[in-house]
């Protein structure tokens, strides 16, 4: 969306002659200092719409509607304000401060080419030049040679301060670098933000470096392990996966994908020749990440480390995963290690074979992670366990698959397979109970903020309230004191009933003649609406009904106007703030009147 500032706002109103605007859409006649004409915004034979020329709006007598030249534009043509500034700006020529769509581009481009000329500057650091010699011999003793560094892109950002800024400076104006994440500002100098560190380069699906991890490789201590770049435009790391663009052609030839935690572990696979791993750098992995993985594969082999943190985050992953519609696997590696550790321990091969025969399918492994950690010949552990696994296995689908693993767990606990079943039963029932109680509460929540009434709700609450106010004297005293608060949004019944409202003030039965001298051109529909049918008769709750359908409909339409107010770039700081005010005490408003309906019908259901 384009920006424009208040200054450009007024400039554009300038241009936009309010007379010239609204003379395109509707035929004005000079009347006095104004200009007057049929209203566009309600029905009349006669002029009520004024246009001032000299104060630049419009003002219409008849139903209320008025504004400035953009305001009118807004309404005329149902569009957002921002919406018809844009289009007076577009027809009379002016310009935006900002085309941020335009803008966006460039900037991301910018951002690729900073990533990339910094990556191609740490792998020269580390391959060809001195000052990356330690890092390069600590990469080497752990077993990663140039070739696979070179396939990794791999780098080094040197100790001193500034080298990655003097460079990349000749290039680059320095907010961009900053934007870009790779250099800080301290006062007025700049600094390389990563220094004396591994450099891993990270790059999207399509191969496009966005963003950086530095690794510590000297055992500084306190310092963090890992230093990631900031969030950028290119660069969100919960959505990114290491080594993706790389491993596609590998994920397709296997049909899987290997899910790792760490850059060293899809390295050390990569030399295992398990070319198709990827690492969510961290465990924690997102919505994001499993739907990136759907575009490419549905099978997923979770291969995280082996140690307590990594198996509770496979079950969470391999939820995640299934919830996306993904077939996943899970390897389980020995002593805690993570794949880096079990290659170098045990062996390429081993590793290979684990990830092709020994994989737990998700049953297997969340009974294992629930069953095996515990001492099974002591009944607390047991009633533990027990819960764990029909917890989950209440969100298993298939009977099927309940009753193998009660079985099982029958089995290896020694307890008799009947109780366990009748135990299951009652966890079951009184998980649907919970379940049940949980759903009302929602459902009535729901109820109440959400459900907005609709133009038929409101048309039939206006009829009613017209008939009950022309045929009966109860329900007129009812009406006449709530008149204020309610609103009606047909513009001949609102006039309907102010007529009705002047000429049955003195209590006198109502008249046809009467109305139809004051109201001009009634119609028979109109007529009909005030007359008794065969099953009228006085109902006050329905009268009450009515009344509260339309004060409800009044705040919802000052609830719509208000959120329009807090959005409006061009208000000043303070009506913003009472439009946030208004709104909070709107709906407020809105929940005590539903929520009072919706206790009034819930006990007339009973
Ligand atoms: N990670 C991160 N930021 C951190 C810590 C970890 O981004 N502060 C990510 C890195 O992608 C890292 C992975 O999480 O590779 C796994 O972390 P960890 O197991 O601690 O590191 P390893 O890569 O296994 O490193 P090493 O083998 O050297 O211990
Ligand atoms: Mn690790």
């Amino acid at each position: 969306m384009a920006f424009f500032s208040s200054k450009k706002v007024e400039e554009i109103k300038s241009a936009a002659d309010i007379v010239d605007v609204i003379g395109e859409f509707v035929s004005l006649q000079q009347a006095g200092k104004n200009m007057k004409g049929l209203c566009p915004f309600h029905n009349e034979k006669t002029p009520s719409f004024f246009v001032s020329k000299e104060r630049q709006i419009f003002n219409c007598f008849g139903c209320g509607e008025k504004g400035n030249v953009i305001q009118f534009i807004s309404k005329y043509k149902r569009i957002e304000y921002h919406e018809a500034i844009q289009f007076l700006a577009d027809k009379y020529g002016i310009e935006p401060d900002r085309k941020d769509s335009i803008k966006k581009n460039d900037s991301v481009e910018k951002l690729y080419r900073i990533n990339e000329l910094a990556k191609q500057f740490f792998s020269l650091q580390l391959l060809n030049l001195e000052s990356g010699n330690d890092a390069l011999n600590y990469l080497k003793s752990r077993g990663f040679d140039e070739q696979i560094l070179s396939y990794f892109e791999i780098g080094f950002a040197p100790k001193s301060g500034n080298q990655l800024w003097e460079n990349l400076a000749k290039n680059f104006h320095d907010y961009e670098l900053v934007e870009a994440g790779l250099i800080g500002k301290n006062q007025s100098e700049y600094y390389d933000i990563f220094r004396n560190k591994v450099m891993f380069p990270i790059r999207d699906e399509t191969g496009k470096t966005v963003g950086f991890s530095g690794r510590i490789f000297n055992n500084e201590e306190n310092t963090a392990k890992y230093v990631n770049s900031t969030q950028t435009e290119v660069f969100t790391k919960s959505e990114l996966l290491y080594n993706l663009d790389k491993a596609i052609p590998f994920i397709n030839q296997n049909k899987r994908l290997v899910l790792m935690e760490g850059f060293f572990d899809v390295m050390s696979a990569y030399k295992a020749d398990i070319k198709e791993a990827v690492c969510s750098m961290g465990t924690a992995l997102t919505v994001q990440h499993a739907n990136l993985i759907k575009r490419y594969t549905d099978n997923v082999v979770i291969c995280y480390d082996g140690d307590e943190a990594g198996i509770k985050a496979a079950y969470k992953a391999l939820i995640l995963l299934g919830q996306v519609g993904l077939d996943t696997k899970v390897a389980l590696l020995p002593e805690k290690l993570d794949p880096d550790d079990y290659i170098k321990k045990y062996s390429k091969e081993s590793f290979r074979n684990v990830l092709k025969n020994n994989l737990y399918d998700q049953y297997d492994f969340v009974y294992e992670m629930i069953v095996s950690r515990k001492d099974l010949t002591k009944p607390a552990e047991i009633e533990k366990a027990k819960l764990a696994l029909f917890e989950y296995l209440d969100k298993v689908a298939s009977s099927t698959i309940r009753e193998i693993y009660l079985k099982k767990f029958s089995n290896d606990t020694k307890v008799d397979y009947q109780d366990i079943l009748a135990d299951y039963h009652n966890f079951q029932l009184e998980n649907r109970r919970r379940q049940s109680i949980n759903q009302r509460k929602v459902a009535m929540t729901k109820a109440q903020t959400e459900v907005r009434l609709t133009k038929k709700n409101v048309e039939a609450a206006t009829d009613k309230l017209l008939n009950y106010y022309a045929l009966y004297e109860e329900a007129r005293t009812l009406i006449r004191n709530k008149l204020d608060l309610i609103r009606i949004d047909n513009h001949r019944k609102k006039q309907l009933l102010m007529t009705l409202t002047q000429l049955l003030a003195d209590g006198s039965p109502l008249n046809e003649m009467m109305v139809k001298a004051d109201f001009s051109e009634i119609t028979e529909e109109e007529l009909q609406l005030l007359r008794k049918t065969p099953s009228s008769y006085y109902n006050e709750i329905e009268v009450i009904d009515c009344i509260e359908t339309l004060i409800l409909n009044r705040y919802e339409h000052e609830y719509e106007k208000n959120l329009l107010l807090q959005d409006d770039p061009n208000l000043p700081i303070e009506e913003k703030n009472k439009a946030v005010f208004k709104i909070m005490e709107i709906r407020k408003n809105i929940n005590n009147i539903r929520e009072k309906r919706h206790v009034k019908k819930t006990n007339s259901h009973r």
